[in-house]
């Protein structure tokens, strides 16, 4: 590979990135040009800014990303609901291609050949970025300093930062690594490694343990507009300010806690724990909805390929033909997705409590069992003989 002149590195503030850039600097004489996203980490990014530049970047670009993030990335994997392994609602995952789509668009602006990332070699985070940037320019190349850096362990990071004048950050050695955004949080390693253990509770940032939450259950009403949260209990919310009352009302009462063994695409089984009370409520809300207002076949179809749309987002493949075409159907289905879901929140629970909507496929009618029942009883029969019939053919041919 040419020796990358300019790059883009895709920086938190945090010391492995921190580090990347000295590293960067010495090992391939490059410039450095740093890039953040403000995607709702809740840090000062204005100190990752000077921090960037104390440490060697010659420019820094800072974006807010909340809405764009929320909207185009977190609102369609709601839309699909789709949750990895059945769990995960791809807080991570959805935020890599974002940033890669911010990389590739400073690299060009810039005039820059390389993009650069500080995940590792056995993460699923490394695939978001290098795939990403693929898909959107296969001609930058990717740089992966902590696939091939020399330093076996935190505290020789530590050395290197240290020698180099590079601020390492004052708290004292958090235990887990933690990716952390207004959709979700990502929390691994320490005693999370071992799946047998609970995680302590000090391995929650934003939610209170079920038992700690309060005695009064939390009723809470989400507007849709086709498909997208628009509402909380009436007052129009843009995403980023719905998402910051929900993860606050949701963390309260001790929901969206998620512990799971996931496969990652590297192979390897994986333990961590996520956070993500909004994205519970959120996604807990949408599918009461759809099953209202979407006809049988149609949110069938939608199960089976909320499942694909999961994996395409884990996998890396949010810049990919399916995923758009996935994006084209979920978008129909959701036409007549408006209307609003009543829930109560109570111990860590997130429990439907009404729904309503224009486009309620709900007929009072042919449900009831009352008086007003307008349903051809009859035509049971006739119903029953025929959808039997192949198993009867079968029967009898016994
Ligand atoms: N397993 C999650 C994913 O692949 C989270 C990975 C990042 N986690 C972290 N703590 N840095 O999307």
């Amino acid at each position: 590979m040419e020796t990358p002149k300019k790059v883009v590195l895709a920086y938190s503030g945090g010391l492995d990135t921190s580090v990347i850039i000295r590293w960067l600097m010495e090992n391939y004489g490059c410039e450095i040009i740093a890039f953040s996203a403000d995607v709702g980490q809740q840090e000062d990014m204005e100190e990752v800014r000077k921090k960037a530049l104390a440490t060697g970047a010659s420019k820094v670009h800072i974006y807010d990303l909340k809405e764009e993030f929320l909207r185009e990335y977190c609102f369609s994997a709601l839309k699909a609901q789709a949750l990895y392994e059945g769990k995960y609602p791809l807080g991570t995952a959805l935020n890599r291609p974002i940033i890669s789509k911010y990389l590739v668009e400073i690299a060009k602006e810039e005039g820059a050949d390389a993009i650069a990332h500080g995940a590792t070699g056995k993460g699923n985070d490394q695939v978001r970025f290098e795939v990403s940037v693929m898909a959107l320019d296969p001609n930058l190349k990717c740089l992966a300093p902590v696939r091939e850096w020399e330093f076996k362990s935190r505290e020789e990071e530590i050395e290197y930062a240290q020698k180099h004048h590079i601020p390492v950050p004052v708290t004292k050695d958090k235990p887990y690594s933690i990716d952390l955004n207004l959709w979700s949080i990502s929390i691994e390693c320490g005693v999370l490694e071992d799946p047998w253990a609970e995680p302590p509770e000090d391995a929650y940032i934003i939610t209170k343990s079920p038992q700690e939450a309060p005695r009064e259950p939390l009723y809470l009403e989400i507007g849709f507009e086709k498909g997208t949260p628009v509402s909380l209990n009436g007052e129009p919310l843009k995403p980023a300010a719905l998402m910051t009352r929900l993860n606050e009302a949701g963390g309260e009462y001790g929901v969206g806690r998620i512990d799971m063994v996931e496969n990652r695409l590297v192979g390897i089984k994986s333990r961590e724990i996520y956070e993500a009370p909004g994205a519970t409520i959120l996604y807990t809300a949408h599918r009461e909805l759809e099953h209202l207002c979407l006809e049988r076949e149609t949110f069938r179809i939608k199960e089976y390929l909320s499942v694909k749309y999961a994996e395409m987002v884990y996998y890396g493949y949010w810049f990919s033909p399916l995923r758009e075409a996935l994006d084209a159907f979920v978008n129909k289905t959701q036409e007549r997705v408006t209307g609003t879901v009543r829930l109560k929140l109570y111990k860590g629970q997130c429990i439907p409590a009404g729904r309503r909507s224009p486009h309620s496929l709900y007929d009072y009618n042919l449900a009831t069992y009352e008086a007003a029942d307008a349903f051809e009883h009859k035509a049971g029969e006739g119903f029953c003989k025929i959808w039997g019939l192949p198993l009867g053919v079968v029967a009898k041919k016994k």
